[in-house]
């Protein structure tokens, strides 16, 4: 079949060097952590990757978590509290909302990308402490967030912006950097981002990126940190082998973005920014029907119903990988075009 489906947008997951570095820590290590990162849990694969992902985000530390999920747990536990007020997207990712929910905090819902009711909760609040939650790239229709206004209000009214980088890392920006790279902003010290290892690295895990001194509280805090058994050594080592691989090898992010534009021609759809291509079908009947006959006809899409998607916008999820040829791409489209044009 044609994957167009999972996450792995440049093709890491089974390139050989990634696969290898994951043998390699599976030797040296062993397969499991053996425990939480303050008691036996940290290797010195975990520091090394660590350094690696800060320096490649341009900031001062980075804290690697057992999953993308537990990173936005952790940091909206650990920040946020009742003295917080948190204002959130209404399409972010699950995990940001989750994390919202337990962080105690008093929480906002602005609609999706209305910066005039974050403004708005931004001037009304009582709260001592405010933070803004935002995916970097929305993970259902793959739109952007507008970064630079939203870092803007947040230096205005003194918040803390907390982004999730997760489909954006490797993807867009400078280099692969994510979209704060791209407007510039990732030094901020009003900025926090948060990434998994599970996407373009092609692997497990997450990790938060940020100033020393937000580190620092995090690895004090972070209850999905102190409480959570590390991430397992194979993992670390093909996230570590994947990211040296995104830095030397900048032509990847550019092939993906040629199948991306390629895919997004022959849908007759404008290209987005990332690798998310959505096509809205409505009926939550009728996606299911569209995607089940991809996959008769070989081709896996995602199918996005409620409660992923509000009722009446479900659809199918495209994503472009940097490894598929372009017969893969020819074929799968054609089916693809046939499942929302012809409905069985
Ligand atoms: C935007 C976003 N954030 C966070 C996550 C969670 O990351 P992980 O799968 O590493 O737990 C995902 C998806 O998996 C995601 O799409």
């Amino acid at each position: 079949v044609v994957d167009l489906a999972g996450n792995d947008y440049l093709g890491l997951s089974n390139d050989p060097r990634v696969v290898e570095a994951g043998i390699q820590a599976l030797r040296s290590w062993g397969a499991g952590s053996t425990g939480s990162r303050l008691v036996t849990g940290s290797t010195t694969l975990h520091a090394d990757l660590e350094a690696k992902l800060a320096a490649f985000g341009r900031v001062s530390s980075a804290l690697v978590f057992s999953s993308g999920y537990c990173a936005n747990l952790g940091v909206l536990t650990a920040l946020g509290g009742r003295d917080t007020l948190v204002i959130s997207d209404a399409d972010n990712h699950a995990s940001l909302v989750d994390g919202c929910r337990l962080s105690r905090s008093r929480v906002v819902v602005a609609a999706h990308g209305d910066l005039a009711a974050v403004e708005d909760a931004l001037a009304h609040r009582t709260e001592p402490r405010c933070l803004v939650v935002v995916d970097a790239v929305f993970s259902t229709d793959g739109s952007l967030a507008a970064l630079d206004d939203l870092h803007r209000l947040c230096v205005r009214y003194d918040a803390l912006l907390i982004v999730d980088e997760a489909h954006a890392l490797g993807v867009i920006g400078p280099d692969g950097r994510g979209l704060a790279a791209a407007f510039g902003i990732e030094h901020s010290p009003n900025l926090i981002r948060t990434v998994t290892l599970s996407k373009s690295l092609g692997s497990q895990g997450g990790a938060v990126l940020g100033d020393s001194a937000v580190i620092d509280q995090l690895v004090n805090t972070a209850r999905t940190f102190i409480f959570d058994t590390a991430l397992a050594p194979p993992s670390v080592g093909a996230a570590r082998a994947a990211l040296g691989i995104i830095q030397d090898e900048p032509h990847l992010i550019s092939e993906l973005h040629d199948r991306r534009d390629q895919i997004a021609a022959a849908l007759q759809v404008h290209p987005p920014a990332g690798a998310v291509i959505s096509l809205v079908l409505g009926d939550s009947e009728r996606a299911s029907q569209a995607a089940a006959h991809c996959r008769d006809n070989g081709v896996v899409v995602g199918c996005f119903r409620p409660p992923s998607v509000p009722v009446g916008q479900s659809r199918l999820r495209i994503t472009a990988r940097a490894s598929l040829t372009a017969a893969d791409i020819d074929r799968a489209t054609a089916v693809i075009l046939e499942a929302v044009h012809h409905p069985r």
